[in-house]
């Protein structure tokens, strides 16, 4: 069983329109809703491969309440802290084949909350196999989150997989989580320098003594697949080039096969093409966060690993 933890959810407001126009009113044609947030989105990944899955974190007011329902809805367990302020909304506007988003910050969260929070965590945490902490955090609380998160978890010896960036990220390495799924974008800010999508510059940088004690590196490339890094063993994955409708959310889709493969003890050829065949399956759909099951075998067949 796995528990995803998801700080700052959303609801994902989408709404379609012909034109829009600026300082104009504009009137959507079709308006859709769903659940939001990088965790959520590993959440239904996980839930669409048959894992037991439970979506936690925190949700606040009439937002939180739909978000609850809408998982509820679609089947999906999860057991979220009521804080006092709403989640928040995040709004795209598709239009003319662009995309134009506007991102509400979300509530603060106030000391005795993300105490609340920490308490919860700890006795919940116990009867699952492994966690899973995606996305940004909320205001007020404290970018040591993830490692204080982790620190937890492996007290019970939980594996946990971690999926941020920035100086939440840079925090929680500290705490060894089991693994991290930067994108080559988030690397780079991670060690604040440029770094080429080469075998040898990749294996070089992650052999770096701040990844010292993290058992799983992987490094997400978008379509050139991935490199990974697990022990002492590094890996290129290459994947087939494919026809994308949206990649946004395919690193979701990659963490939640990184967190099955840890579960289910998968060796580490199987668990690199499944979870790149979910990043890739996420890839071929409109929405985020959604693999259609029927291709996974078809994809994952052509993906190729080559020790590096
Ligand atoms: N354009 C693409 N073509 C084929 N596969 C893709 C493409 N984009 C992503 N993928 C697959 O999904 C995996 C993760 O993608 P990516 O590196 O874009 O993650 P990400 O930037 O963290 O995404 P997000 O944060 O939006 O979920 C890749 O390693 C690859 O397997
Ligand atoms: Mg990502």
């Amino acid at each position: 069983m796995i528990l995803t933890v998801t700080m700052n959810p959303s609801i994902d407001i989408a709404y379609q329109m012909k034109n829009f126009s600026l300082d104009q009113v504009n009137r959507a044609e079709e308006t859709h809703k769903t659940p939001g947030g990088k965790g959520l989105n590993v959440t239904r990944v996980l839930y669409a491969t048959g894992e037991e899955v439970t979506a936690t974190g925190l949700t606040g007011g009439k937002n939180g309440e739909f978000l609850q329902e809408q998982l509820n809805k679609a089947g999906i367990d999860s057991s979220f802290y009521k804080i006092k302020g709403d989640t928040r909304n995040c709004i795209a506007i598709l239009h003319e084949g662009k995309q134009t988003e506007i991102l509400e910050q979300g509530p603060i969260i106030s000391k005795k909350e993300f105490q609340g929070f920490t308490h919860f965590f700890q006795k919940k945490v116990k009867k699952y196999d492994a966690v899973v902490f995606s996305g940004s955090l909320p205001g007020g609380i404290p970018d040591t989150c993830y490692a204080d998160l982790i620190t937890i978890a492996s007290k019970e010896n939980i594996p946990v997989i971690l999926d941020c960036s920035g100086s939440a990220l840079k925090k929680a390495l500290e705490a060894r989580p089991t693994a991290i799924k930067p994108n080559i974008d988030e690397l780079k800010d991670l060690l604040h320098q440029e770094i080429a999508k080469d075998p040898k510059v990749l294996k070089e940088v992650l052999s770096s003594d701040m990844f010292t004690g993290i058992p799983w590196i992987i490094i997400s490339l978008g379509a050139d697949g991935c490199f990974a890094k697990h022990d002492d063993h590094y890996y290129h994955v290459h994947i087939p080039k494919i026809e994308v409708v949206s990649p946004v959310g395919s690193g979701d889709s990659t963490v939640a096969g990184i967190a099955s493969g840890i579960v289910n003890g998968l060796s580490d050829e199987e668990l690199l093409k499944h979870a790149n065949t979910l990043g890739m399956l996420n890839a071929q759909e409109k929405e985020t966060g959604t693999v259609n099951m029927n291709h996974y075998d078809d994809l994952y067949r052509q993906i190729t690993i080559t020790k590096v």
